[in-house]
């Protein structure tokens, strides 16, 4: 089992891809800290991780809070003595429009919920993989931001791109203490996010070379390799795991 015996910290746990980590997550051996802001979602998958034989706890809260990032680091230490590792997954894409008419509002939430959280994440993560002898840490970012520049997501590229070089740092940072950092970038997903509109999501899997979405576990087993030690010598990348998006110009 590739995290066996490890603690992880899964954000966006209640729904689309950070749901599925958690199914894997656990199979896998892993013991889990779950957060996002719906509570009935979240208990319903710890449920189905314990009727499954796996460990989870969870605490629901706003990754926009510092003081929620702590309480998720307190959670792990408190019921399994420690944490190796986190998948700051929790993300939103914010109101869609160019940017001479988005609203300051909106560019402000979609900093927070993406980019922010991840600062805050990294902040009470760190020491707390450092009392451990070392660790994991993976943000998702996205294709938007990186290889596209898709018209309408101008904040969420923003945010997204800034995980990215967060990543870097940190990753030098922490290298000598045995922290990985890395950023993670999944190409279109099959999850609430990217909505029920058939018609986009046609747009969208012409993005990619293999023309399809991916499914949720497809990018929680991505994570899941950059949270394993199969992933030993991997830190400060930005892992695409994008169907192709990156390459594809047709
Ligand atoms: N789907 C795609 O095509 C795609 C592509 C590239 C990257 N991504 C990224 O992948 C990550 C997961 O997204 P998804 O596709 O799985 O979407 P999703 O199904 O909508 O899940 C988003 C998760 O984030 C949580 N969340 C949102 N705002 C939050 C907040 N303020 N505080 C705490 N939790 C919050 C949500 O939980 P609650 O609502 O319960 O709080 C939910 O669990 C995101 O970072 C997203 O940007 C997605």
């Amino acid at each position: 089992m590739l995290l066996d015996g490890k603690t992880i910290i899964i954000t966006g746990a209640s729904s689309g891809i950070g749901a599925a980590a958690a199914k894997i997550f656990a199979a896998e051996g892993a013991r889990l800290v779950l957060g996002a802001r719906r509570s009935e979602l979240l208990q319903k998958i710890k449920d189905e991780i314990s009727a499954d034989g796996g460990e989870a706890v969870f605490a629901a809260g706003d990754v926009e809070d510092s003081h929620y990032a702590r309480e998720l680091v307190q959670l792990a230490e408190a019921h399994f003595g420690g944490l190796d590792g986190a998948f700051n997954n929790a993300g939103v894409t914010g109101d869609m429009g160019p940017i001479p008419d988005m609203q300051e509002d909106n560019w402000h939430k979609v900093m927070a919920v993406n980019l922010n959280s991840g600062f805050y994440a990294a902040k009470h993560q760190i020491p707390a993989m450092r009392n451990r002898g070392g660790g994991s840490i993976v943000f998702t970012s996205s294709f938007v931001g990186h290889t596209i520049g898709l018209p309408g997501m101008g904040a969420y590229a923003a945010a997204k791109a800034g995980l990215i070089g967060m990543t870097q740092v940190l990753a030098a940072e922490h290298g000598p203490e045995k922290i990985r950092v890395n950023a993670l970038l999944p190409g279109g997903t099959m999850t609430p996010m990217a909505g029920d509109d058939a018609n986009f999501h046609e747009v969208v899997r012409d993005f990619h070379a293999l023309k399809r979405m991916a499914e949720p576990s497809e990018i929680a087993r991505a994570a899941l390799f950059l949270l394993s030690d199969h992933a030993s010598f991997v830190t400060g990348s930005a892992m695409i795991a994008d169907g192709g998006n990156s390459i594809n110009k047709l």
